[in-house]
């Protein structure tokens, strides 16, 4: 194979109650790429349609990535790369991830599938850590495995993979305002009282235990954010009406999309969903503020040669 053209979704990380170990993977949205493989050594980005972001290697997540994988697999061919970012950068829908996953990813597959997806993962964490200023995976192992996963540890690096409820879709409500994950981490308080952690580790526990047994109340009743979504919700416009809107219209639980200012909901049902994104398009509408709304399933795939 000489070249190969490719969907890297979007993501959710943290999931309410898992900050930076839960998430999972979108359906339909996402970025595409083409990757070619060439004589001369080295990489280059040729092309980046869809938003302004630097060509040079190491200032670009795509870039970053890929070439902590070529440090370790000294190829004796190189690459280029074409972007087509449909993710906003800064839309709290894993827009670095799915650069990073995509170049890790396609680049892998051109040298033969040297490498296992947790290699991906860490190769395609160098990129993120670019765009965060911290090396997380809770959007990397989604957008590379598909499904929800849930980050076990990142030094050693662990990824689990866990059941997707055959019913659940996702809605998004991605408000066109730029929140940048360095900052919206900077927010967070250093320490947080044993209440809360309480609260929010019976919440984790009983959320994974939701989704292997594909119990809607129980995933509905651990969709709750003691931790994090005070401090950030206060940087997402009509956060609370959203939230509100959404659990009226019968969605599971409804929370800050990884940094925000993207907003998901998770829904029993794609008839609920769609109730659930007419609701919060309501809110919004009456806003000065644009926004994209998404209904999607949930993507079990992951990245995906198209
Ligand atoms: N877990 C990360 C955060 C995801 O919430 O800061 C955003 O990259």
């Amino acid at each position: 194979m000489e070249h190969i053209k490719l969907f890297s979704p979007a993501t959710v990380a943290n999931v309410s109650c898992g900050f930076d170990v839960l998430g999972f993977c979108l359906d339909s949205i996402g970025d595409e790429m083409v990757i070619k493989k060439t004589k001369e050594k080295g990489l280059k980005i040729t092309k980046i349609v869809g938003f302004d972001l630097p060509f040079e290697i190491e200032k670009n997540v795509a870039g970053v990535s890929a070439l902590a994988l070529l440090e370790d697999a000294k190829p004796d061919c190189g690459f280029e790369i074409e972007i087509y970012k449909r993710i906003k950068p800064g839309s709290g829908i894993g827009s670095s991830s799915a650069s990073a996953v995509g170049s890790v990813f396609g680049i892998n597959e051109l040298l033969g599938r040297p490498y296992n997806k947790l290699e991906l993962t860490y190769f395609a964490m160098k990129g993120e850590a670019l765009a965060s200023q911290c090396e997380h995976a809770d959007n990397i192992a989604p957008a590379l495995f598909g499904g929800f996963t849930l980050v076990k540890s990142v030094a050693p690096l662990k990824v689990l993979q866990l059941p997707t409820p055959k019913n659940l879709f996702a809605v998004i409500i991605h408000p066109q305002i730029e929140i940048k994950t360095s900052e919206a981490r900077a927010i967070l308080p250093d320490a947080i009282p044993l209440k809360n952690a309480i609260t929010q580790w019976s919440n984790v526990g009983s959320f994974v235990h939701a989704l292997h047994t594909s119990d809607y109340d129980l995933l509905s009743q651990s969709l709750q954010d003691v931790v994090v979504e005070p401090y950030r919700s206060q940087l997402i416009p009509h956060y609370q009406n959203v939230k509100e809107a959404a659990l009226k219209q019968g969605a599971l639980g409804c929370g800050i999309s990884g940094s925000g200012p993207s907003i998901f909901s998770l829904c029993h049902g794609e008839k609920v969903a769609q109730n659930v994104a007419s609701a919060i398009k309501n809110i919004y509408s009456q806003t000065n503020i644009a926004f994209e709304i998404y209904v999607s399933r949930i993507n079990t795939k992951g990245v995906n040669i198209l």
